[in-house]
């Protein structure tokens, strides 16, 4: 057949090899060339009409104080019945009827939802079932409270502390804690909801057919775009019309805002209008593959998570914008000069800043959740309660990761693996990445490369080792591929408007989507990952899911155009964020369902959503070898952490470009801190496994590595935490240390858990650095054991090999020093116990430790043990049942030891130290050899060989 192209005549198959032939050219070249961002490729809110609409709005209430928010609450429509307070809303410029419920919910939240009472057709709702566990309950504990006639007000919660007023007109939500404000929403009067309309509906103005049909140029050009729009050439036909949402929700007395990842961005989010460092463009939220994307820029990225929390001293709350269309998010920081608020809040004569935030959607309804704290721990339970806590992952997968775009062959394959044997490195995973396949189709193999994968995977299995391939979501157009076959035969393709199945650009070429959030496809997906059916596969091959934004290299700023139609007939722009995790989602079910009894899955995803965490971990994608990119990771990933998907890590080494052997240095001290550890590089870099560097680098390089297994106890334990309480694992400074203001912005150094704060160095040529130690605690040094001299900034040696950690005064922390070359031989082996006493002469840890690969631990098969250290004495006591002929994983190692405890930060040297057993009937007192180095270790007392079991409770005694 024969394509007219312009006015050259190409047959089809060489229209498809040029096309490929010059997106391969295009990235080859890009990759080689260092080149910022192609800012043009992606829309600024100016080219957005929904967005700039919504700004104009706001715009225009701000700079007239006279005018004020056109919705109200009907009088007399208010009604309040098991936890659900319900009215109707009017809009005074349309006379348009919104209805909207607000939920007192048990997990002490509340939550708002906003529609059209009487919709043109329904409007998109749907993002709910993907980000949340179930819907929630709502708390029959409220009382209402006695206010003016045109207010609604009620407290909530087993102590009433909660509250929340209802402002009819305008209307207005104010949620309070202990009698102060913390959220509220359409205080600005930003409230705006474009209903459903016909396109020529009186009054409307229908500019779908003017020749200047394009992105908006004009700043009073706001009815451009209703009906069509077009960017860079691409035409979104929009049948639907307008249909955005914006509502502006302010904290007031807070000054930081943080959260809504996924942006090249600092911690303490920027404002976004005026403002001394203030972005100039609205933080956006839709995921996209943004080639080399730029640090400190509000532009979208691969994930998005519509949470924001707010803290100040003394109070936390967080919102959940439920909406997964594309998104922006104004942040504005004013002084506060409500006399009220300051009073309220204590804040004397200061004025307080406020932070206010102005969410626009394109398209869906108003579902916003109001997190009420009080600590950002309690936030953080709230939204795991909501949208699920992080899966506990296979112990193999929080070790470190070897991946690189792409090891050759099953030769090469055999060869990194034996070489991190030869070089004494420790490595759990080995990667496979988009070469692999039969011509880019997943779930295939290039067989001439990789003619054996079962064996392949044994290979490496035999030493507990583990192999993670690619399997993206563009499936290559052809007949004679299985996949493709099915779902086109099962009708599970993505459609265009007018039925076709869609069909775009990716690395195979010609290629389609499957609409993962049909029931029937993931029905389908999820058994393409049984054994029978990927052929070549073993229960030690793991997945990853790459270009799930989706990433279209033909489509409108590389992704899916917003017009095609999805299951239900639902337009792509409702659910655009939602593609990564359906397609997650299937992925990790189909790892779970494919073992009989089932096994956890791991599945590394580059898009997300809220609820992501339930799923497996995702990476920051294409960073760059360069030192801002290093240094921007630490936000990034604590940003992630906080909004509820901790695990997660950046490529180390940087993607693009070489990293010279400092960076690289460095990279793998920071990545061996991150909570996903994996080194990755792009086609066109140089090898650059660890052992290519020689010493001393490698040197530095293993150390490190070495450490990340030596500490797997303390990151396994964090992962069980995060798994049943929603704390982050690694962790901003202003959440360790609430009250300390000085921490509210910090985003260079940060927790892991609770004990170790790490400052990795991200700066070129530097060995020192400051490192800010709060509270006037004590801090040992890490590595040195050294205690920390000063405290509140402090400057700190870092040469090249070594990154500033640092233990926490108050905490025990397990360790594992019979380093193996994976983690899986390290499974029965000993355990250290690092106690650091704080000034009090007191500590406390735990330890959380299961098979690492089934579901037992659901029947009890795990050890959970709580330390503590307090008057000279060291306990371990079990918060589980452990000799228990249930507890099977208890038996498995129940002759496994405590062989070492240090202890640094006795006040007085011991004479003699006893263990004893607790509850238990033999007399097992015995005295315990120890050392007490000569090194000016803080006071350290290290005992070794002892016989101390994991799986009973002991006491010792320092006297
Ligand atoms: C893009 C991903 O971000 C990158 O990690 C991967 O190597 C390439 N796709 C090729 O699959």
């Amino acid at each position: 057949m024969k394509l007219l192209f312009g006015n050259l005549k190409f047959s089809k198959e060489s229209v498809k090899t040029k096309f490929y032939l010059f997106y391969l050219l295009y990235f080859i070249v890009s990759a080689l060339v260092v080149t910022a961002v192609k800012r043009q490729d992606f829309k600024t809110c100016e080219q957005s009409s929904f967005c700039k609409r919504n700004r104009a709005y706001a715009d225009k209430l701000t700079a007239n104080h006279s005018l004020i928010s056109p919705y109200s609450v009907i009088q007399d429509s208010i009604i309040i019945k098991d936890g659900i307070i319900s009215g109707d809303l009017i809009n005074s410029e349309n006379n348009l009827i919104f209805i909207f419920e607000l939920h007192l919910l048990e997990i002490g939240a509340a939550r708002i939802r906003i529609n059209e009472k009487n919709p043109l057709k329904p409007r998109y709702d749907k993002a709910k079932d993907w980000a949340l566990i179930q819907d929630p309950s709502y708390t029959l504990e409220y009382t209402l409270i006695p206010s003016k006639p045109d207010v609604t007000s009620l407290s909530f919660g087993k102590e009433r502390k909660q509250a929340v007023s209802i402002y009819h007109s305008p209307f207005r939500v104010e949620f309070l804690v202990n009698d102060v404000p913390i959220i509220t929403l359409n205080d600005r009067g930003f409230l705006n909801i474009e209903h459903l309309r016909k396109q020529d509906a009186p009054g409307l103005v229908d500019q779908s057919n003017s020749e200047n049909d394009q992105v908006i140029e004009d700043e009073n050009d706001l009815d451009k775009g209703l009906w069509k729009e077009t960017f860079n050439g691409k035409e979104d036909s929009k049948p639907n019309g307008p249909e955005s949402i914006g509502l502006d929700i302010s904290f007031p007395g807070f000054s930081h805002v943080y959260g809504i990842p996924e942006h090249a961005s600092s911690l303490s989010l920027k404002e976004t209008r005026g403002g001394d460092d203030s972005y100039s463009d609205p933080y956006r939220l839709y995921n996209l593959d943004v080639f080399e994307y730029e640090v400190d820029n509000p532009m979208a990225l691969y994930g998005s998570i519509p949470f924001m929390m707010a803290h100040r001293k003394g109070a936390s709350a967080a919102v959940l914008w439920l909406n997964a269309a594309e998104t922006w998010i104004d942040i504005t920081k004013n002084k506060e000069d409500k006399h009220r608020l300051s009073s309220l809040l204590g804040f004397g004569k200061l004025t307080p800043t406020s932070t206010s935030t102005h969410w626009i959607s394109e398209s869906g309804v108003i579902d916003v959740f109001a997190f009420l704290g009080p600590t950002t721990s309690d936030i953080f339970y709230q939204y795991g309660l909501l949208t699920g806590f992080t899966a506990l992952p296979q112990s193999f997968a929080i070790a470190y990761h070897q991946c690189r775009w792409n090891y050759l062959n099953q030769e090469d394959v055999a060869e990194v693996d034996e070489s991190f044997d030869k070089y004494d490195i420790p490595y759990d995973v080995i990667w496979l990445d988009i070469e692999h396949t039969d011509g880019k189709k997943y779930f295939t193999w290039d067989t001439v490369k990789f003619p054996t994968p079962e064996k392949m995977q044994t290979n490496i299995g035999i030493k507990g080792r583990k192999m993670v391939t690619i399997v993206d979501p563009h499936i290559k157009i052809d007949d004679n591929y299985y996949i493709y076959k099915e779902a086109k035969d099962l009708d599970l393709f993505v459609k265009e408007p007018d039925g076709r199945i869609y069909d775009g650009w990716c690395w195979p070429g010609s290629s389609s989507w499957v609409d993962f959030t049909n029931p029937s496809a993931q029905e389908w997906l999820i058994k393409k990952f049984a054994f029978d059916q990927y052929k070549g596969s073993t229960e030690h091959l793991f997945t990853w899911n790459d270009m799930n934004e989706p990433s279209i290299f033909s489509g409108p700023e590389i992704t899916m155009p917003k017009d095609l139609i999805h299951h239900g007939g639902w337009e792509h722009r409702n659910l655009h964020n939602l593609y990564g995790i359906a397609y997650h989602s299937a992925t990790s079910k189909g790892l779970i369902n494919r073992s009989n009894p089932p096994r956890r899955p791991f599945v590394l995803s580059r898009a997300f959503f809220a609820g992501s965490q339930r799923y497996g971990a995702i990476w920051t994608g294409d960073n760059f070898a360069k030192w801002d990119h290093l240094a921007i990771a630490t936000p990034m990933l604590l940003t992630i952490g906080i909004s509820g998907l901790p695990f997660s890590g950046a490529d180390v080494g940087g993607f693009f470009g070489n990293p010279d052997t400092e960076l690289l240095v460095r990279w793998y001290q920071a990545g061996a801190f991150q909570p996903f550890f994996r080194a990755h590089a792009h086609i066109d870099t140089k090898r650059r496994e660890p052992w290519l560097f020689g010493d001393p680098y490698t040197g530095y390089i293993r150390d490190i590595i070495r450490e990340r297994y030596a500490l797997l106890p303390l990151w396994y334990t964090l992962f069980h935490e995060a798994s049943t309480t929603g704390m982050p694992i690694i962790r901003p400074m202003f959440t360790v240390y609430p009250e300390d203001e000085e921490t509210y912005a910090m985003d260079d150094q940060f927790f892991v858990g609770n004990s170790l704060l790490v400052k990795p160095i991200v700066n070129e040529g530097q060995t020192s650095t400051e490192v800010y130690f709060p509270g006037n605690e004590i801090f040992y040094d890490y590595f040195t054991l050294k205690k920390v001299q000063g405290s509140g900034k402090v400057q700190i040696e870092a040469p090249i090999n070594k990154i500033p950690v640092f233990l926490r005064g108050g905490n025990i922390i397990p360790k594992r020093q019979r380093i193996r070359r994976s983690s899986a031989a390290m499974r029965t082996d000993p355990f250290t116990l690092l106690v650091a006493l704080d000034k009090f002469g007191k500590a406390t840890g735990s330890l959380y430790l299961d098979d690492g690969e089934t579901y037992d631990y659901e029947k009890g098969h795990f050890i959970h043990l709580q330390f503590t250290f307090s008057k000279r004495k060291l306990i371990s006591k079990s918060l589980s049942v452990l000799n228990n002929d249930e507890n099977l994983y208890a038996q498995s190692i129940s002759s496994v030891r405590v062989e070492k405890i240090i202890v640094l930060g006795l006040d007085l040297k011991p004479k003699h130290i006893f263990a004893d057993c607790i509850d238990c009937s033999k007399n097992s007192k015995r005295e315990l050899q120890f050392g007490l180095p000569t090194t000016n270790l803080a006071n350290a007392v290290i005992i070794k060989g002892t016989d101390l079991l994991i799986t009973e409770e002991w006491v010792i005694e320092f006297s």
